[in-house]
């Protein structure tokens, strides 16, 4: 279903004298308004401080004439070129395929049709078998084909004589099925040779870009004296080589995925580098979805004076009303501020349209009570999902782009509908920092994840203390070195979240506007790679969490994940090391022992993903323990699978019960350098609680005030 007012931006962060381009679907009724805003506090509990969504109408503010654009998910190659070649008289195409659903309707593996009148050629996969289809005229084996398996898949048709025919046969037989055969049947006259382009995984429409998306995987496709793809080559770019003399070349719309086994995978390399012909196969789910390709509404060129911060664009229309956020960054080498907050639009994106299924009446009923964003990814699927569903064919979802509407990245969204704080996840709960710093009175400056992958430590390099949100999961090579950099040259990093820098992500400049994950051997996920597809297709590197590439958490923040739990937050006690000469200093002002009891998310600072300390994995030696998190009920909570070894064993040797808790660390790092790392996602929920005025609040700002050398005054 199609949200009735939403969009998005070509970019995910700007700096000044840049454009950003709008892109919105709205259905009226009239002309929608679009205003620039400031986010500083997203969330829309009423029982909290209240939501600062800042005018900044003074900068931009228009109205447009409503239109709706539509997505079109499914994934395909087209090959246009194949608009201008002749078919030689007689038609012969053939494929391997590996049906994921093939019980569904009619899926079309290679086409070149013309969409109005049917003529041309199309090769379908229908749950009676593999049919040809030209014209009106269609012979189909009536073997149903099994899921997950390899098939070779033939067609032929000759005009001369009106004889079409189809085959299909497993690779591997199977016992007592029958799924190999062939048809043929003697057509009327056939019109095989239209001047359209030729489509793999789909084919043409008259009121789509394409219909009839196949679910699985394809290889080797070719058509007779016309072309033959060879997905083994151009593996980590959204492009298809035609091996044959024609050149017909094509490109992927929607990222199916690739570096995917093929039917001859043997398992004896498993890096698709060393062996691309075992990885010549491209997995089209039909739910995929890359660039809405929407037209551009509007843009917007940042003015010079204009701050660093999270920005938004603020639609509205009737009753309905949307803000597409933004970032502005500022220029390298020419800071505006001592602090700089890292935006964690790698984990948004990766999250961005995360389907939980679990919009239900009650939460629909919160949501416009609290005025929060009002469109639910459960509800609005076409916008593509999150890598962290499934597709609808039972594979995992790899790859997350940003040129769609992300539903869930709204200053606004709540993630869940939780009794016992807000519910808010990612950007909307990095609200509660943003809001914090601003009612504590710091200036800060924001740099995102993309941001840093791009430009490396030389973005970080005038800031004496870099912060992060409450989840900074995702990270790449580039953007873990240049934290690591940051933190060994005398730069000081607060990291305020849970279960930061665990899985690494993979982008490439040949796949605009998407990241890829592959969910590999362990970790807490949500679907499991298949074997031998642990390898991205964008870098070729190893995939997975960061952990099995020997890059665990706590060699950057001294604590990595160690178990997850329902949304429900506890407190900390403070440890021994909380008094001692050389930390007291961070408790200044600290009124218990025990603190964070409380808080909007899960109702406590300690909760959901929980991280420690661990020197075998890494924690410097110098580590100390400020305060752990404690009172967590056994029976809501898992100890990370890479931590167990059988029933009750597990690798650190400590119990389960004992690895369900969040260290509060302190690192002192060479040259004045140092980190501050808490180890729970729901931490930044609790700095808003009682006005901001609580114990948690006032350590952070302790912490804060000295990294960044602010001499601020605590405010109450
Ligand atoms: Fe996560």
């Amino acid at each position: 279903m199609t949200a009735p007012l939403t969009g998005y931006a070509d970019r995910v962060s700007v700096r000044a004298g840049e454009k950003i381009s709008f892109k919105v679907s709205s259905v009226g009724p009239g002309p929608y308004h679009a205003m620039l805003v400031r986010i500083v506090r997203g969330d829309p509990n009423p029982g909290g401080p209240p939501q600062k969504i800042e005018d900044e109408s003074e900068l931009f503010d228009a109205r447009f004439a409503s239109r709706e654009q539509r997505a079109w998910p499914g994934s395909y190659a087209l090959i246009e070129g194949a608009k201008d070649i002749k078919l030689p008289g007689a038609l012969a195409v053939e494929a391997l395929i590996w049906p994921t659903l093939p019980d569904d309707g009619p899926q079309t593996v290679l086409s070149r049709r013309d969409p109005a009148t049917g003529a041309g050629f199309a090769l379908v996969l229908t749950p009676d078998g593999i049919a040809l289809e030209s014209g009106t005229t269609r012979v189909v084996t009536g073997k149903k084909l099994r899921s997950r398996a390899w098939y070779r898949v033939w067609a032929s048709a000759d005009p001369a004589t009106g004889m079409l025919r189809v085959g299909q046969q497993p690779l591997r037989r199977a016992f007592e099925v029958d799924d190999e055969g062939e048809a043929d049947k003697t057509g009327a006259s056939l019109a095989l040779d239209v001047p359209q382009p030729v489509l793999i995984g789909a084919e043409a429409a008259l009121d789509r870009p394409a219909r009839h998306c196949f679910n699985g995987k394809i290889e080797a496709p070719r058509i007779a004296g016309l072309a033959a793809w060879d997905f083994a080559r151009r593996i980590d770019s959204m492009e298809i080589e035609d091996s044959g003399p024609n050149g017909l070349h094509g490109k992927l719309i929607n990222l199916p995925t690739r570096a995917m086994k093929g039917a001859s995978w043997t398992g004896r390399e498993r890096n698709w580098q060393a062996a691309p012909q075992e990885y010549a196969a491209i997995h089209f789910p039909d739910d995929d979805l890359h660039d809405c390709g929407w037209a551009d509404d509007f843009s917007f060129t940042i003015p010079k004076d204009m701050k660093s911060g999270v920005w938004g664009m603020q639609l509205r229309c009737g009753p309905h009303r949307d803000i597409i956020p933004f970032f502005v960054r500022p220029q390298v080498g020419k800071p505006q501020a001592k602090v700089c907050y890292l935006a964690a639009t790698f984990t948004y994106q990766v999250y961005g349209n995360f389907s939980r299924g679990v919009y239900d009446d009650p939460f629909r009923q919160r949501v416009a009570e609290w005025k929060a964003a009002a469109n639910n990814p459960d509800e609005h699927k076409d916008y593509g999902l999150a890598t962290y569903n499934y597709h609808r064919d039972g594979s995992g979802v790899a790859y997350s782009s940003h040129l769609r509407p992300l539903l869930s990245w709204r200053p606004d969204y709540l993630s869940f509908n939780d009794p016992l704080g807000s519910g808010l996840r990612h950007l909307s709960a990095d609200t509660h920092l943003t809001g914090w710093l601003d009612r504590m009175g710091v200036a800060y400056d924001v740099v995102t994840d993309h941001d840093l992958h791009d430009k490396g430590v030389e973005i970080l390099k005038s800031y004496k203390v870099v912060l992060t949100g409450s989840h900074p999961e995702y990270h790449t090579a580039e953007t873990l070195d240049a934290l690591q950099t940051h933190t060994e040259t005398g730069g000081r990093l607060m990291y305020l979240g849970g279960n930061g820098f665990y899985w690494r992500v993979a982008l490439t400049d040949k796949v605009p506007g998407a990241i890829e994950i592959r969910r590999t051997e362990g970790g807490i996920r949500t679907w499991p790679a298949e074997p031998g597809e642990y390898y991205h297709a964008f870098d070729g590197a190893y995939g997975g969490l960061w952990r099995r590439s020997d890059r665990p958490p706590q060699l950057l923040c001294g604590i990595g994940f160690s178990s997850q739990g329902t949304f429900v937050g506890n407190h900390y006690r403070q440890a021994p090391a909380a008094r001692d000469n050389h930390h007291a200093w961070i408790f200044e002002g600290v009124k218990d022992e025990v603190f964070g009891g409380y808080g909007f998310s899960g109702g406590g600072a300690a909760g959901f993903e929980l991280d420690r300390l661990d020197h075998r994995l890494g924690s410097p030696l110098n580590a100390v323990v400020l305060a752990s998190s404690e009172g967590h009920e056994r029976r809501n909570f898992v100890v990370v699978h890479e931590e167990r070894l059988a029933i009750t064993s597990t690798i650190p040797g400590e119990t389960l019960e004992q690895l369900i808790r969040a260290d509060m660390v302190f690192i002192d790092k060479p040259n004045g350098g140092a980190i501050f790392s808490v180890g729970s996602i729901t931490y930044c929920g609790s700095l808003p609680h009682n006005k901001f005025d609580n114990d948690v609040s006032r350590l952070t700002f302790n912490v804060i005030n000295r990294f960044a050398e602010l001499n601020l005054k605590w405010p109450f």
